[in-house]
């Protein structure tokens, strides 16, 4: 990002103002993977949200806050829209909408015309999976260790339409991508019609080789819809470096955005045969708006989004990404192989990001999580579940090193 983008405004503010001249010619100058160890830098991004004094938040994965920045802008949207009511409903809102979604669109590579914005991925990724034209027989694949309302809506589908769910296994510690791949097409039959999988699980910050997968599957034949909810706003990428048909992510975890924000994108050539949720017959069948229609809606949380959308400019993509690895490497280099711990999270660098999750073995996930916050003041989240026992840990860009030696130190504790 050159200068002039970055003192763009937002809502009105100078980022600049924001960040300060002399930090951002500072920053600019140096690469990612130094920027990510600079804790005066990230000291000024901590300075830009407010945090409870009670604990250390290591659960940003859920939902990431708003900057105070962004925060304010939004109570600012929402003023606004109040003020206006009816008005702002039936002149500005929809203008204003489609200027947020091509923002969106612009940021994830894709044209507009092939995204729209949800309220989260559980809608996004529920739209194309009951929307898909399923017939008794027909096969679908998916990894136990997706996201569990999206096998249950999967499920369901079974249940509606005698389709048929085929569910592999993902291993923690692959030797290959290959390996992944082939775990993959392993499920697939000649009946076979969609495949999911996660960018990045949830519950062990594994990233998976979508494109690889994607291809492979197309070469059966078969469509591949893509979970990103933790992957967008987390990891540098354009979707279509992907190769997919579908991608679906929520803008309210590593975006940073309102609550409440989503996004889906679907291949142009694929919208006409999604049948959408609530009908919207204005809309032509290869008119992606037609998966939008969830009728009165807080509209503020699109326009917060734009907001979003600036301060993670400011901050970049390649910044946010690097400091996040290097956040996770920090701890669990730290205790990966000690006796009594188990890391469930990919050895490799490449296959992990900021999400790593950890397990003592003498402690069930929920007396873990639990011991935690009241002996350590450390929120986490259990994971008990898919071949997964441990503390699921996700700090946020402004977690200081110095927070996760707590953690492990709680954990030479535990374990001692
Ligand atoms: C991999 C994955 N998919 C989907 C979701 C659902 O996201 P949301 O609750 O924002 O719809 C989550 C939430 O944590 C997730 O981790």
């Amino acid at each position: 990002m050159n200068k002039r983008e970055f003192v763009r405004t937002l809502g009105g503010a100078s980022l600049a103002a924001l960040f300060g001249e002399d930090l951002w010619a500072q920053v600019t100058a140096q690469e990612p993977a130094q920027i990510a160890r600079d804790e005066a830098f990230w000291g000024r991004i901590r300075r830009q949200y407010v945090l409870k004094p009670d604990y250390i938040n290591l659960e940003h994965g859920y939902y990431s806050m708003q900057s105070q920045p962004v925060l304010e802008a939004f109570i600012g949207h929402v003023r606004e829209v109040n003020r206006e009511a009816s008005h702002y409903m039936r002149t500005r809102q929809f203008d204003d909408k489609n200027a947020v979604k091509s923002r969106v669109a612009q940021l994830a590579g894709v044209p507009a015309e092939e995204l729209i914005v949800t309220r989260n991925t559980t809608e996004s990724l529920d739209t194309v999976i009951a929307g898909f034209d399923w017939h008794a027989g027909d096969e679908a694949v998916m990894a136990a260790q997706d996201y569990g309302a999206m096998l249950d809506m999967f499920r369901l589908q079974a249940r509606r339409h005698g389709m048929v769910n085929r569910v592999v296994s993902l291993p923690m510690d692959p030797q290959s991508d290959e390996e992944i791949v082939q775990l993959y097409e392993g499920a697939i039959t000649p009946k076979t019609r969609l495949l999911m999988c996660c960018h990045m699980v949830n519950i062990t910050g594994q990233i998976l080789p979508v494109a690889k997968i994607a291809d492979m599957a197309h070469r059966h034949g078969v469509q591949v819809m893509v979970d990103g909810a933790h992957a967008f706003g987390h990891l540098a990428f354009a979707i279509p470096d992907l190769r997919c048909d579908y991608y679906a992510a929520s803008l309210h975890k590593w975006l940073g955005s309102p609550l409440g924000t989503g996004m889906l994108w679907v291949k142009r050539e694929r919208i006409r045969d999604l049948w959408p949720v609530f009908a919207d017959l204005s809309m032509a069948d290869d008119d992606i708006r037609k998966l939008n229609h969830t009728g009165t809606h807080p509209v503020h949380t699109d326009l917060g989004l734009s907001d979003a959308i600036d301060f993670h400019l400011a901050i970049g993509i390649e910044r946010k990404e690097a400091r996040l690895r290097y956040l996770q490497r920090h701890w669990t280099d730290q205790v990966r192989g000690r006796p009594g711990i188990v890391l469930n999270t990919p050895a490799d660098p490449a296959r992990s990001c900021g999400i790593a999750n950890v397990g003592v073995t003498s402690m069930a996930p929920a007396e873990l999580a639990r011991t935690l916050l009241e002996r350590y003041r450390i929120w986490t989240v259990a994971i008990d579940g898919a071949g997964v026992r441990g503390a699921r840990i996700t700090p946020h860009v402004f977690i200081t090193p110095a927070e996760l030696d707590q953690l492990v130190r709680a954990l030479g504790e535990l374990t001692a």
